[in-house]
């Protein structure tokens, strides 16, 4: 017999039965159809499944969806929407950063838990933050490139001082 738990993800609660060894990206793609955060490399290893678990980036593939009950969830699909993206996607586009595009859904959730918290980035802190997104695509001065555009949008929608 499974248990049920609750979660919230993109802001909208969810209860659903847990098979005892479901995980978070199984579930968010293949229940919830939500399928930003993908399979890579399904060790925790790769960055492709990033999803942010109260605010920080987490690896969807290897936490059991136990680990998330009570927990709220943010996919890239919560982040932004076509009418009004977050600017990090923005940022994406206008640098043409992708190429193939698979391992960017966990790149934008690493540059934004980066960013919520320092949005005056340097470059090594940029880095730091992906460190655990591989791209093989090589995109990855695009990619920087958009970071610090995203930071530089989200400083000057920051209130200043008279
Ligand atoms: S698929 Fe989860 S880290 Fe690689
Ligand atoms: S754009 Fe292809 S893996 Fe990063």
């Amino acid at each position: 017999m499974s248990e049920s738990i609750e979660l919230r993800v993109n802001g909208q609660c969810h209860v659903l039965p847990v098979p005892g060894n479901a995980n978070l990206l199984d579930v968010l793609r293949n229940r919830l159809g939500l399928k930003a955060a993908r399979f890579g490399c399904g060790e925790g290893l790769c960055g492709a499944c990033r999803v942010l678990v109260d605010g920080q980036p987490m690896p969807a593939c290897d936490t059991p969806l136990w680990a998330v009950a009570g927990r709220s969830v943010t996919t890239v699909e919560g982040l932004g929407t076509p009418q009004k993206p977050h600017p990090i996607q923005k940022a994406l586009i206008e640098e043409q950063a992708m190429q193939c595009g698979y391992c960017i859904s966990g790149i934008m959730i690493s540059a934004v838990a980066l960013l919520q918290t320092n949005t005056h980035p340097s470059d090594a802190d940029i880095r730091a933050a992906l460190d655990d997104n591989l791209c093989r695509c090589g995109a990855h001065n695009r990619i920087l490139r958009a970071v610090r555009r995203a930071a530089e949008e989200l400083r000057a929608a920051e209130p200043h001082d008279a």
